[in-house]
């Protein structure tokens, strides 16, 4: 592994458990690389444009497509540069906290330039056709209350949705982990790290392999 894509999407910089949680991550990815190259992009902090309209006339038909997207005038080429970043990375690594029920706006952002037809999808008569090549993302997500298991007391979009959008675009190996119940704080949030810390024993271990 040469290269990891570290993406934050919390505002809470370094109050954020998601993203603390994310650079775990990094960090056992880097235990097994340790020449490889992290690509940090905190757009929890530093925001993300959203699309414009030169951007929407091209995706709509309306507009023609340069031959070269660095070429094209405003977001068109901020989405180059993002799929481009996307394309370079052996595994990617997601921090993002549950926002109403979903990812929180920023990381919306980058989906919607990720996510461009006849660059990073195919559209035909049958639907959709990823043209990126697979590669492992790792998802850390922090919630305030419960969305998945015995505790789950509210809807989650934001599993399903983040696997619809990597299926479209032909990323499939996804691997969520949760660290949920923040707002309770204290031992509850103790607990769940430790939880959290156990799974990444087993699925990317730092010595021995979990039994
Ligand atoms: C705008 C906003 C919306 C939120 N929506 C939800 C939600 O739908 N479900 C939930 O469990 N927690 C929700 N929370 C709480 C956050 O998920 C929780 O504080 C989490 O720890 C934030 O992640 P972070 O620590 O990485 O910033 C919301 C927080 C904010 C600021």
């Amino acid at each position: 592994m040469k290269n990891i894509l570290h993406i934050t999407a919390s505002p809470r910089c370094e109050a954020s458990f998601s993203a603390r949680f994310s650079q775990q991550i990094v960090e056992r990815l880097l235990a097994r690389a340790p020449g490889a190259v992290v690509v940090r992009r905190d757009f929890g902090r530093i925001g993300l444009a959203h699309i414009d309209e030169a951007y929407g006339h091209t995706l709509a038909g309306s507009w023609p497509q340069a031959a070269d997207a660095y070429e094209q005038p405003g977001s068109l080429a901020q989405s180059e540069r993002l799929i481009c970043e996307l394309e370079a990375a052996d595994a990617v690594v997601i921090g993002t906290p549950m926002h109403n029920y979903t990812v929180p706006s920023v990381l919306k952002a980058w989906i919607d330039h990720v996510l461009r037809a006849h660059r990073s999808f195919a559209l035909s008569a049958a639907g959709k056709t990823g043209l990126l090549a697979d590669r492992p993302v790792h998802i850390a997500v922090a919630s305030g209350g419960g969305y998945t298991g015995d505790g789950a007391r509210q809807p989650d979009f934001l599993t399903p949705y983040l696997k619809a959008v990597f299926e479209t675009i032909g990323i499939h190996a996804l691997h969520f982990y949760a660290l949920q119940h923040t707002v309770r704080g204290g031992e509850t949030v103790s607990a769940g790290l430790r939880e959290v810390e156990s799974l990444l024993d087993c699925r990317l271990p730092l010595g021995s392999a979990c039994s």
